[in-house]
């Protein structure tokens, strides 16, 4: 019974490996971590990420698999089996909804800045980065989200590009994409932090990405040098383990569903869990130690990468070549993350709608499309104050909505209902660890740690506490 809701399952587990990894590593990794660890001061910042990840991320990330290969099927639909099976509420569902919703608003902005490394594949193709300096590099940045018509053109393509594999379904869509692609992207990495070792300031980047200073990145000070607390970055550090993890949506929660039963949940998640910060740890070691030779500002936004990195390839021999592949490859990274984001919508559209998936697909990509229009015009018609709100622009609030509220909050129902409307008995039998000891550190964490840790953070950086 349970199995003929399976819509696909994964050829294997290295497939599902390959599948969760292309889904994490993304832009996430490569554009936002750089420039919001920027933005929050450096290596206290990526401390309380990395602990975030570690203490919250992996054992939710489990759960989600666990819960997912439960399900065997969309997150609204598992939440809501799951929820009858253990004689709970069926407003369980509602947290499939929102994971949703969630989905939309990250690929409505997503999608735009795919559309930037789509660009940017054709300015390194061109030659445009040759002899770029840090100035001429904002200036090239500056004419592609100054212009909504071009934006506008590389957000739909992107858009177009993602329906095409999601249409056709996860495992020829998508599997063959990702299985000689994220070894690539690591290996280009790889050169780029030792393009950054020999060209870059090497030991300044180095310092400022693992040197803990909490000072200064807790106490927020104004011109006249009057300093608050603020426990904001630490929400922002726990989105952000929620966002590169692709948790708390029932992405991997979907992933989960078309898992062989006999793969390992934990081994898997670790491993998921360590290539993606390895790839942000990289990202960032490449991009900090340019940042300090050319004399850019480490704190600059959303650009950082992509102002920072073409200044390499143009000054590097071989740099035409190796800035082509650099933004091919993000766009291969970037395109088997999003196609995740619209998974959990795909499959409630095909399993409970009975649509098939080219018309899911199309129905989301419009809708996407649309929202995403916003996005575009937040970095050109829409940049100004009088359409911003609290200083953020429409495509700021939308991130800071999806990963720092919605995405979080997501986790901590998730975990809430792994460690306590599911029975001990269930949960142990899904995850079957090898270690019941281990089992038993997981079962604590996910019951007490992960739940109490979101809440303080939440109530922590809305100033309730
Ligand atoms: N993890 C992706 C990244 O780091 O780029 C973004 C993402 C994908 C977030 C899927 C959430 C998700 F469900």
């Amino acid at each position: 019974m349970a199995e003929k809701r399976i819509h696909n399952q994964w050829s294997s587990r290295l497939a599902f490996m390959l599948a969760a990894i292309g889904s994490a590593v993304g832009l996430g990794n490569i554009w936002k971590f750089p420039y919001i660890t920027g933005e929050h001061g450096g290596g206290a910042f990526v401390l309380v990420y990395l602990v975030c990840v570690a203490l919250i991320g992996i054992p939710v990330m489990m759960a989600e698999i666990m819960l997912g290969r439960r399900g065997r099927a969309n997150p609204i639909n598992t939440l809501r089996t799951l929820a009858q099976e253990e004689g709970r509420s069926p407003l369980w569902a509602g947290v499939g909804w929102l994971g949703v919703f969630a989905g939309f608003i990250i690929l409505s902005f997503y999608s735009v800045v795919a559309g930037w490394a789509l660009a940017y594949i054709i300015e390194a193709m061109m030659g445009h980065f040759q002899g770029l300096s840090g100035e001429t590099s904002g200036k090239l940045f500056g004419a592609l989200t100054g212009s909504p018509e071009r934006l506008l053109f590389w957000h739909s393509l992107f858009m177009l590009m993602t329906m095409v594999v999601v249409a056709r379904g996860v495992r020829s869509g998508l599997e063959r994409l990702v299985t000689w692609l994220m070894p690539l992207l690591f290996v280009l990495l790889a050169v780029l932090v030792g393009y950054a070792m020999a060209a870059g300031d090497f030991s300044r980047g180095f310092h400022y990405l693992f040197d803990v200073n909490f000072s200064e990145v807790f106490y927020r000070c104004s011109p006249e040098g009057q300093c608050t607390f603020t426990a904001e970055p630490v929400l922002v550090a726990l989105g952000h383990a929620f966002f590169t993890l692709s948790l708390g949506m029932g992405a991997i929660m979907v992933y989960g569903s078309y898992m062989p039963k006999e793969a390992s949940i934990a081994g898997s998640t670790l491993m998921i869990a360590v290539a993606d910060t390895l790839v942000a740890l990289m990202a960032g070691l490449a991009i900090f130690p340019l940042v300090f030779a050319e004399g850019l500002q480490p704190g600059a936004g959303p650009g950082l990468v992509f102002v920072t990195l073409p200044i390499a390839f143009g000054n590097m021999p071989g740099g035409q070549l190796v800035g082509t592949l650099f933004f091919l490859l993000l766009v291969f990274a970037a395109w088997s993350s999003s196609i995740s984001l619209v998974e959990p919508a795909v499959a409630f559209l095909t399993e409970n709608e009975h649509l098939t998936r080219p018309r899911a697909a199309g129905l989301i990509g419009i809708t996407a499309w649309v929202l995403g229009i916003g996005s575009v015009l937040s970095f050109n018609l829409w940049s100004g104050e009088e359409y911003q709100v609290f200083g953020k622009t429409l495509f700021d609030i939308k991130d800071y909505l999806a990963s720092n509220i919605m995405l979080p909050l997501g986790g901590l129902f998730i975990a809430l209902f792994a460690g306590w409307a599911l029975t001990r008995r269930s949960a142990e039998e899904e995850l079957a660890m090898r270690s019941p000891g281990l089992f038993g550190k997981w079962y604590f964490v996910i019951r007490y740690i992960a739940p109490a840790g979101i809440t303080l953070v939440f109530l922590n950086a809305t100033g309730l506490i």
